[in-house]
C-alpha cells in the first residue's frame, strides 16, 4: 500500500497533486511520500515486536538526509556501507550507537572515522578486513563491536546481480569457516564479538531462503556459545521484496517474515537486528517524467519522455519492472495502445518499457513511474551531461524540495582544466 493514489482524476501524492508539484519544480524529479516510508518501518517494527529488535534502514536505498530523518525521527537505526553514507546519517542526527557499518571494502579512513564518531557494531566481512579494524581500535585506544556476516550458501532465487548468499558471492565468510574465524576475533584485543550477521540477497519473493539461513545462523549460534563467545546480536540483513506490478506478484508481507524470524530464532534470545532498503523506500517514491515527443516508428510507437537511464537505471541494469502510469487518471474503458517508453540518452538500453500498454499520450503529458523510491535517485548519474533531478518529499498537504536540481553551471565548473591547456 502506498499514498500514490488518483482522486478527482488526477494522481496524488498524498493530499497533493503530482502536477502541481511538477509545475512547481519542473521534470523529471523523484517524489516520496513520508506517510508510505513511516508506514513500511513500523509495519517492520512491529512485525518484530514480540523481541528485543531494531530496524536499521540500508540507507543506500534512498539516502536524502529528509528521508532520513523522517525514519530516525520514527526509531530506526541505519546500515551504511561507506564513510559518505555514514557521515549522510550522522548529519542527519542518527546516533552513532544506532548506526551500523556493513560492506565487503571497508578502508582504514572508513573505519577510524566510525569507530571515533561511534558505532553500534562493524559487519565484519573477511579476515584482512577484521585485522585492519582490530588495528585501528587498538590505535586508538578502542574496542570495536563486531559481528561476522556468514555467507550461508543458500539460494535467495532473485536476480544474479542482487544475490548474495551463494558461496560464489563476494560477501561474507563462510559459514563452515566460522567457529575458527571467531575464535581468531575472540584473541584480538581491540574487538569485542557481540553476534552474527547475515544478508543473502534483495528483492527476494519468498520467505524460504531466508528460514534457511536463518535456521543456520540458529545452529552457529548455539555452536558459538558453546565455544564460549557471547552472542547476543543476530543482524538478519535486508532483502524482503516488494510487488513491483499491483496485480501478480504478492511477495511475503513483513508480518510473516517477523513470524518466521520468530519461529527460527526466537528461542535464543537474542536482541534481532534487520536492515530493510527495498521495502520501506521503493513503493514510498515515484519518478515523474514529461512526454517530450510521441514518435511513430515503422512497427511501433516510441513515447520519448525526458526522464532517461542516467535518472532510473533499474530497467537497463536489471531488466527491472516498473508500472508506468499517466498523471492524469485514465477513463474506464479507454482505449490503450502499445508503447515503448525511452529516455533521450544515446544509447538503444536506454528503454524503460517495450509494447506497454497505455492510453493514448501527448507530447506535454505526465508519466509517473511507480516503486521507484529505492535504488533510483541513489543510483543516478550524469551520463550525456545530464543534471542530477531533484527530489521531493510529501507530508500531508506539504510538500518540499530536499535536492533541487543543480543548475548547469555547478556541473560543468566541477571540471578543472590543467594549465597547460
Ligand atoms: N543489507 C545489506 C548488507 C545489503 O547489501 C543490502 C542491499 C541491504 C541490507 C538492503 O537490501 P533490501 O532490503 O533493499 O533488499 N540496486 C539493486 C539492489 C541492490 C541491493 C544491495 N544490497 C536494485 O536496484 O534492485
Amino acid at each position: 500500500m502506498d499514498h500514490f493514489l488518483y482522486r478527482d482524476g488526477a494522481l496524488y501524492a498524498e493530499d497533493v497533486p503530482v502536477a502541481e508539484i511538477a509545475a512547481a519544480v519542473g521534470t523529471p524529479f523523484y517524489l516520496y511520500s513520508t506517510a508510505t516510508l513511516l508506514r513500511h518501518f513500523h509495519l517492520f517494527d512491529d512485525a518484530l515486536k514480540g523481541m528485543d529488535h531494531l530496524v536499521c534502514y540500508a540507507m543506500k536505498a534512498a539516502s536524502n538526509q529528509a528521508i532520513l530523518k523522517t525514519l530516525a525521527q520514527a526509531g530506526a537505526g541505519m546500515d551504511v556501507v561507506s564513510q559518505g553514507e555514514y557521515l549522510r546519517a550522522k548529519a542527519a542526527g542518527v546516533p552513532g550507537d544506532k548506526i551500523v557499518f556493513s560492506g565487503v571494502g571497508k578502508t582504514q579512513d572508513e573505519i577510524r572515522i566510525a569507530l571515533s564518531g561511534g558505532i553500534r557494531q562493524f559487519n565484519v566481512e573477511s579476515e584482512p578486513e577484521m585485522d585492519v579494524i582490530n588495528a585501528v581500535a587498538v590505535e586508538l585506544g578502542l574496542v570495536a563491536p563486531i559481528t561476522v556476516r556468514v555467507n550461508p550458501d543458500v539460494d535467495a532465487k532473485t536476480h544474479a546481480k542482487i544475490a548474495t548468499g551463494k558461496s560464489e558471492n563476494k560477501f561474507g565468510i563462510p559459514i563452515a569457516r566460522a567457529r575458527d574465524v571467531y575464535a581468531r576475533a575472540a584473541s584480538l584485543p581491540g574487538l569485542k564479538v557481540i553476534g552474527i550477521d547475515v544478508h543473502i540477497g534483495s528483492q527476494l519473493t519468498e520467505l524460504e531462503p531466508f528460514e534457511l539461513a536463518y535456521s543456520k545462523v540458529a545452529e552457529l549460534t548455539e555452536q558459538l556459545r558453546a565455544d564460549g563467545h557471547d552472542i547476543h546480536r543476530l543482524d538478519l540483513g535486508g532483502g524482503l521484496g516488494i510487488p513491483y506490478t499491483r496485480s501478480n506478484d504478492t511477495p511475503p508481507l513483513p508480518v510473516e517474515y517477523g513470524a518466521m524470524v520468530q519461529r527460527t530464532l526466537g528461542h535464543l534470545g537474542c536482541e534481532i537486528e534487520i536492515e530493510p532498503g527495498r521495502l520501506i523506500a521503493g513503493n514510498a517514491g515515484i519518478m515523474v517524467s514529461k512526454v517530450i515527443y510521441v514518435k511513430s516508428g515503422e512497427d511501433r510507437d516510441f513515447l520519448i519522455i525526458d526522464g532517461a537511464m542516467n535518472d532510473l537505471i533499474r530497467p537497463a541494469m536489471y531488466e527491472a519492472y516498473h508500472d508506468i502510469v499517466p498523471v492524469v487518471e485514465p477513463q474506464a474503458g479507454q482505449e490503450q495502445r502499445p508503447y515503448d517508453i525511452v529516455g533521450p540518452v544515446c544509447e538503444s538500453g536506454d528503454t524503460f518499457a517495450r509494447h506497454r500498454d497505455m492510453p493514448s499520450l501527448e507530447s506535454g503529458d505526465l508519466v509517473a513511474f511507480r516503486s521507484a523510491g529505492a535504488y533510483g535517485a541513489v543510483m543516478s548519474s550524469e551520463y550525456n551531461s545530464r543534471p542530477l533531478i531533484p527530489e521531493v518529499l510529501v507530508n500531508g498537504d506539504q510538500f518540499a524540495v530536499i535536492r533541487r536540481r543543480p543548475d548547469f553551471d555547478e556541473m560543468i565548473n566541477r571540471d578543472t582544466i590543467p594549465k597547460w591547456l
